[in-house]
Formats: C-alpha cells, sequence, structure tokens
C-alpha cells in the first residue's frame, strides 16, 4: 500500500517536473520504507528520481545566482559563488534526503573536480553534444548506492563568468575570479558547452 502511494506521488512528481519544470516545486517528505514487498511492482525509477533532486538543486542554486546578480551585480555575485555554492548545494542534499554534488573536468573551485569514473561520464556528455545529440544522464551502482550523473549545460548568462575575459566576462569580474580561484580553469566556455554533472547519491531502496 506505502508502495503504491508511493509509485503514484512519483508518477505526480514525474508530470509536475516535466509540465513545471520552471517552476519550483515543495519539497516532499517522504521517507520510502522498505517493508513491503511487492511481486509485480516495476523496478524503482533511480534515474527520474535523481533527475528530480538535481533540478531542485539547480533551482534553487540558480535562483539565488539570478538575485545576486540582479542585486549587486556580476563581480558581487562572484563572491557570493565563491561562499555559498557549497554550503546551498549542502543543505538542499539535507532538504532532500541525497546527497548533491558538482563536479567538472575544468574546474574554478578544485573541490570540484570529478574523480576518474566521473571524468569518464564527462567525457560520454560530451561525446553526445558532439554527436548532435543531447547529453544523456547515466546512472550507477556503486558501493550499494545508486548515482545519476546528469549533465550542466551552459547558456548565455554562464559566460559572463564561465565565457572569454574581455569579450562576456568584464574585466573587473575577472579580477575578481582570479583573486578568489588563481588556479581557475573554468573560463573559455560558450553557449550549450558542457559544464559539469550533478552527482546525486541515492540510497538503494
Ligand atoms: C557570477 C559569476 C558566475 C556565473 C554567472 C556562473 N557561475 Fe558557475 N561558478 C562561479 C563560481 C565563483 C564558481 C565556484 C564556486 C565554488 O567555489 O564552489 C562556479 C562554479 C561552477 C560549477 C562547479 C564546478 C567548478 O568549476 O567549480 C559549475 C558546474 C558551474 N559553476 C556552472 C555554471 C553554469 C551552468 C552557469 C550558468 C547557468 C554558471 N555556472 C554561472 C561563478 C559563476
Amino acid at each position: 500500500m506505502m508502495k503504491n502511494k508511493l509509485k503514484i506521488l512519483f508518477r505526480i512528481a514525474f508530470l509536475f517536473m516535466v509540465f513545471f519544470y520552471a517552476c519550483n516545486s515543495n519539497n516532499q517528505n517522504e521517507t520510502p520504507k522498505e517493508s513491503v514487498n511487492m511481486v509485480e511492482q516495476p523496478q524503482f525509477d533511480y534515474l527520474s528520481e535523481g533527475k528530480k533532486i538535481a533540478g531542485e538543486a539547480q533551482s534553487v542554486l540558480g535562483k539565488n545566482l539570478m538575485n545576486a546578480i540582479n542585486s549587486k551585480g556580476t563581480k558581487y555575485a562572484v563572491e557570493f559563488c565563491n561562499i555559498e555554492a557549497i554550503p546551498i548545494t549542502d543543505s538542499m542534499a539535507k532538504v532532500l534526503g541525497a546527497s548533491v554534488k558538482r563536479v567538472t573536468d575544468k574546474p574554478r573551485n578544485p573541490n570540484n573536480l570529478g574523480n576518474e569514473t566521473e571524468l569518464s561520464y564527462i567525457n560520454r556528455m560530451k561525446a553526445d553534444i558532439q554527436n548532435g545529440e543531447t547529453a544523456k544522464p547515466l546512472m550507477a551502482e556503486i558501493n550499494g548506492k545508486m548515482i545519476g550523473y546528469y549533465p550542466i549545460v551552459t547558456n548565455a548568462m554562464c559566460l559572463k563568468c564561465h565565457g572569454d575575459k574581455d569579450v562576456t566576462i568584464e574585466p573587473e569580474t575577472y579580477k575578481k575570479i582570479k583573486m578568489l580561484y588563481p588556479s581557475d580553469k573554468a573560463t573559455g566556455y560558450a553557449a550549450n558547452e558542457l559544464r559539469g554533472m550533478w552527482v546525486v547519491e541515492m540510497k538503494k531502496k
């Protein structure tokens, strides 16, 4: 019964996500229990669940970033990202009951460099884009955990801080970036390029 409820809930959540992706949904505090064992129950859809979680985290981070840029400008927003990006994703992870992080092959913050496995998935997603397809999310089971990988693709707004110096990145912003991140590798992007991935680690149900 619990599982049926859950199934309906996830279906609703999924539909909600598809149709109202841009809006920010409220968090659902359902903690799935693994007591009932039903034979016809289809396998839990980790890929969709992880996508929902990555979408929430992206939406919260994006909103905060836009607010920072609009209220005090791009240079200030760099400082904001410097202080807030990791705490925001961490607190999202707590709310959502899964671990969430961003990783990349060209890090601004060295802590966000992907490990070997993650880098290989980044390369696969880049290959998707090179082949004219959209980058596909991936799912892996590692040490008994279900891990979803979701592409982070650039748009024009990102180029204010991840594009080219003096072209899309203003000199003042660039200075601030270099000051906070002397080993920054996260510039030179165009729109619609793979900037990294969300990595969502879920408990196996
Ligand atoms: C106002 C400047 C600014 C804008 C605009 C911006 N970023 Fe960033 N970005 C940063 C900073 C600063 C960091 C480092 C955050 C940290 O220290 O964790 C960062 C880090 C990241 C990371 C984590 C990996 C890494 O390199 O450390 C990703 C992924 C990322 N940005 C993607 C994007 C995308 C996609 C967009 C557009 C939707 C975007 N950023 C827009 C400043 C910006």
